[in-house]
């Protein structure tokens, strides 16, 4: 991997899942640099890894809706009434262009129930010409000008792109046959049903990915990622994270009400992705 990224520059857009990847393929690559010669620093939105013998970077940068959002801020953003500027992929891309290698995600940001606001104009208008429309629209509408975008500014020839699908949640133990009100907390075994298929990975939006990737001619090379992930109820941060806020005696009492069900341990599942991501990238 190292030979295969010298003189390259690595980007994870995304959510904070593809950044839980971004820190797998780091975590990974590291410890077989030396100390001296590797550096992590963090610029806004980005976040940049360097194996200075390598001349190669890795980076992650924060764009949850990959579009333009009122939940860009890196590190402020608990928006709960999100909204999503039409068409606007430029104000972030403009720091993607010259990556040789870019693995996109985006998902969880836009699962706020069954619509979601796109907004026509500027979030400086005084009036804000916002639009409401099915999530599965603006999903679609999203994934079509990430496409564009790679369409217009990267070249196949010198250059591989990596959409990832949804990752998926475990939030509700209903789903695999447990307790009502549990969630992965205190889970640590896999789901052993093939089939299984957790409620909160949507099939539209699956079916969504689909149908775009089958329409278009861009050169992208799919990561999918949401069944074998399905199975690992046991594999999340659950309460072994750290917490940005202290717990409250109430929380302690009741572990499963701060248990995160989202992201991933590391080591762990993601590895898996990025090894997924590691064949794909030698042998397409
Ligand atoms: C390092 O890589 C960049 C591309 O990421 C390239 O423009 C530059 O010429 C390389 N420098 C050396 C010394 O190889
Ligand atoms: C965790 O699960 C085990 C069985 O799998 C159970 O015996 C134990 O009571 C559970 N602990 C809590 C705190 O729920
Ligand atoms: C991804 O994989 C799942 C499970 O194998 C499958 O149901 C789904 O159709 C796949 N998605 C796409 C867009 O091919």
């Amino acid at each position: 991997m190292m030979e295969t990224l010298r003189g390259k520059r690595m980007l994870y857009v995304g959510d904070s899942l593809n950044r839980g990847q971004f820190v797998s393929m780091v975590c990974l690559l590291h410890r077989l640099i030396p100390e001296n010669a590797k550096s992590m620093e963090t610029f806004g939105s980005l976040t940049v890894f360097t194996a200075k013998d390598y001349n190669a970077t890795i980076e992650f940068y924060w764009a949850p809706f990959l579009l333009e959002s009122n939940s860009d801020d890196a590190v402020v953003h608990r928006i709960f009434d999100r909204v999503v500027r039409k068409g606007s992929i430029n104000k972030h891309g403009k720091a993607w262009k010259g990556a040789d290698i870019v693995v996109f995600n985006t998902y969880l940001w836009w699962m706020t129930g069954l619509e979601f606001k796109i907004l026509q104009g500027s979030f400086e208008d005084e009036v804000k010409d916002i639009v409401m429309v099915s999530t599965e629209d603006a999903y679609r509408m999203g994934m079509r000008i990430m496409l564009r975008w790679v369409k217009k500014n990267m070249d196949p020839k010198k250059t591989r792109v990596f959409f990832s699908s949804m990752s998926p949640t475990h939030q509700k133990s209903i789903d695999w046959g447990g307790e009502p009100n549990k969630n992965c907390y205190n889970e640590t075994k896999i789901i052993e049903d093939p089939n299984y298929w957790g409620s909160d990975s949507r099939k539209s939006i699956m079916r969504v990915i689909g149908e775009v990737f089958r329409k278009s001619k861009v050169p992208i090379t799919f990561l999918n990622i949401t069944q074998l992930s399905s199975y690992r109820k046991d594999a999340h941060t659950s309460i072994y994270k750290k917490q940005w806020n202290p717990l409250t005696a109430e929380q302690l009492a009741n572990p499963v009400s701060y248990a995160d069900c989202v992201h991933w341990c590391l080591p762990g599942l993601q590895d898996t992705w990025n090894e997924l991501l590691f064949a794909k990238l030698f042998y397409p």
